[in-house]
């Protein structure tokens, strides 16, 4: 009976779905790689609903999180093809495409996240939106995760040279793998999706990411050591399919404006609350088992990175990479 009322109510639920979908004139695919519990995953829900609302049910919009329709970079090609219609990659994913977003990957060029933020919303921001635009994408908005910690399974890490010899698992980015070598250790290019595994394994000996990654892909517990440096950002930007873009009326369009505006508010405070929650309960679990030995660095630690890793700034002076200009305007942003 309970097997028979399962199905009954399974079968209405898929009905429900694609009488939504059919009753739609649009569908809308949202796919990117992390958890729902994160701040790029809450706020997809949360433009799900509300565009879903603002245009009536015309335009259907489906989030694929956890890589389940396309990994990292993976996502770009599929957006191109209109395969998928709007992705959230980090900016080291664009290589490929704009290798200038890596910007945003320079260790220690950001001074906090309002700085950050007074970047993205200058001109800088939109030179780089309008690479991006160049390539054939939509560039809708900047969203954010938070600065960056550092893990690993062999020592603590408390000075540069302590990751000497280790293998990190970095995004693919120019910049992560000068970073990573300007402190003797091997970078490794890795999809999101295989690092849990990768270090249970020992493939890799480390990796870096923010609060939010660390604890909702639970990275935390297949390594020994976790390092507080805020080394670096992570953050995304939000695109959309032009083949998608292009086929909606101006009333849709205006409505995905609105969704996303109001979308990008509510992730930037996700993001803040994610961070400070989610390092919580990484503490936590440290705390209980004894399992992870967590070590916030101080400023005058911090210091000594900083000195090391700004060393790599000059590589990307190219225009091709990054350019001294963008790197300058960024740094002197007010
Ligand atoms: C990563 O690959 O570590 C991140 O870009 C994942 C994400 O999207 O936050």
């Amino acid at each position: 009976m309970k097997i028979l009322r399962n199905v009954v109510v399974a079968a209405g639920v898929t009905m429900a779905m694609s009488l939504s979908a059919a009753a739609a004139d649009y569908v809308l695919k949202f796919s990117h790689v992390v958890s729902p519990n994160t701040p790029k995953g809450k706020a997809a829900v949360f433009f799900e609903k509300r565009l879903e609302e603002l245009s009536k049910g015309r335009i259907d919009v489906q989030v694929y999180p956890n890589s389940q329709l396309y990994k990292d970079s993976a996502v770009l090609k599929a957006l191109k093809l209109n395969s998928v219609q709007m992705a959230c990659p980090s900016f080291s994913k664009f290589g490929k495409i704009v290798p200038q977003l890596a910007l945003f990957d320079l260790p220690f060029l950001f001074k906090d996240i309002d700085h950050l933020h007074r970047v993205q919303d200058s001109a800088v921001g939109q030179k780089l939106k309008d690479m991006v635009t160049a390539k054939g994408f939509v560039a809708l908005d900047f969203w954010d995760n938070a600065f960056k910690q550092m893990t690993d399974s062999k020592r603590p890490l408390i000075k540069p040279e302590d990751c000497k010899g280790l293998k990190f698992r970095i995004m693919s980015s120019k910049v992560l793998e000068a970073q990573f070598k300007a402190v003797g250790a091997i970078p490794q290019v890795m999809p999101f999706s295989e690092v849990y595994s990768a270090l249970q394994q020992g493939v890799i000996d480390g990796q870096e990411n923010t609060n939010s990654n660390i604890y909702t892909k639970k990275f935390y517990e297949v390594q020994k050591y976790m390092s507080v440096t805020n080394h670096g950002y992570l953050g995304y930007l939000v695109v959309m399919s032009k083949k998608f873009w292009n086929s909606l009326p101006d009333d849709l369009k205006a409505n995905v404006k609105q969704a996303m505006k109001e979308a990008t508010a509510k992730e930037r405070q996700y993001a803040i609350e994610l961070d400070k929650s989610q390092f919580a309960k990484i503490k936590e679990y440290a705390d209980k088992t004894g399992k992870l030995q967590i070590t916030v660095l101080t400023p005058e630690q911090i210091a000594v990175w900083k000195k090391k890793m700004e060393t790599i700034y000059p590589e990307f002076y190219d225009p091709k990479l990054i350019g001294k200009d963008l790197i300058e305007a960024a740094k002197n942003t007010k």
